[in-house]
């Protein structure tokens, strides 16, 4: 996808760090459900530009993975007090456990059963005794909206603005996004590009099985933003 290669030095501007600030409240409460006395340790997979992280590194102490060294790099200069990995979250092991697992947006880009049981595999894999795990998944079946929307800002030297189009077809697990950005670099010349994506749409109880599935107990679905989250302890 162009937005996390060549195009991510404008991911700042298409998702601003301060728009995730409500909703790290919400998942710093499911990542840690009972409070705790110490600095926990959590593992972010397909942790992006680090926006969400921004919110959660002060409480947590966090190590951010990704499959793409470019968002890994704006990751690192925005949270350059975090541990930073190159890795895909179906086939990451490193051998040591924490506190709690998170797979936030990013595991929308997950579209077929065996690709998310090998994800949440992956959750299972890096989490103690007792841990939890929490995903926030765009949409599940039930809460699927193929809506349009609009966004962007400014910078201090540049600008963007996208439309995001969730098609209404569903193909086996997967929904389909086209998304067109209009850039205006300091030049003030206009650069015009387009990503097409498929992305995963599961419901709540393939979620729940596939949960089971990995190891996990019976989770706890909230609703974020109109989203459904899943919290799951270790099973
Ligand atoms: C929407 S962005 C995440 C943005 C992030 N929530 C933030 O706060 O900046 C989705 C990310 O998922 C990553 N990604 C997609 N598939 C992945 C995979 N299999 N393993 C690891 N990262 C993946 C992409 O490289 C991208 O950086």
């Amino acid at each position: 996808m162009k937005l996390y290669d060549e195009l991510a030095d404008w991911w700042p501007l298409m998702s601003a760090p301060e728009e995730y600030a409500k909703e790290a409240e919400q998942v710093a409460r499911l990542l840690c459900p009972d409070g705790a006395d110490r600095r926990l340790t959590v593992l972010e997979l397909g942790s992006g530009g680090g926006h969400l992280a921004s919110h959660l590194k002060h409480r947590f102490a966090m190590t951010l993975v990704d499959l793409s060294p470019r968002m890994l790099d704006l990751s690192r200069s925005l949270n350059p007090e975090c541990r930073h990995l190159g890795g895909d979250m179906r086939s990451l092991r490193l051998g040591e456990t924490f506190d709690a697992v998170l797979i936030f947006d990013a595991i929308s880009h997950v579209y077929a059963m065996d690709d998310l049981q090998a994800a949440l595999r992956t959750a299972r894999a890096h989490l103690r005794p007792g841990g939890v795990a929490v995903f926030c998944p765009d949409f599940t079946t039930e809460c699927f909206n193929p809506e349009t929307t609009v966004g962007g800002t400014d910078g201090p030297d540049r600008g963007m603005r996208y439309l995001e189009w969730v098609q209404p077809e569903i193909t086996g697990t997967a929904y389909h996004t086209e998304i067109v950005y209009l850039l205006h670099p300091p030049d003030g010349t206009l650069r015009i590009e387009h990503d097409h994506v498929r992305l995963g749409l599961f419901s709540r109880q393939a979620w729940t099985l596939a949960l089971r599935e990995a190891g996990f107990g019976e989770p706890v679905i909230e609703s974020l933003s109109s989203r459904d989250v899943f919290a799951a302890k270790a099973g």
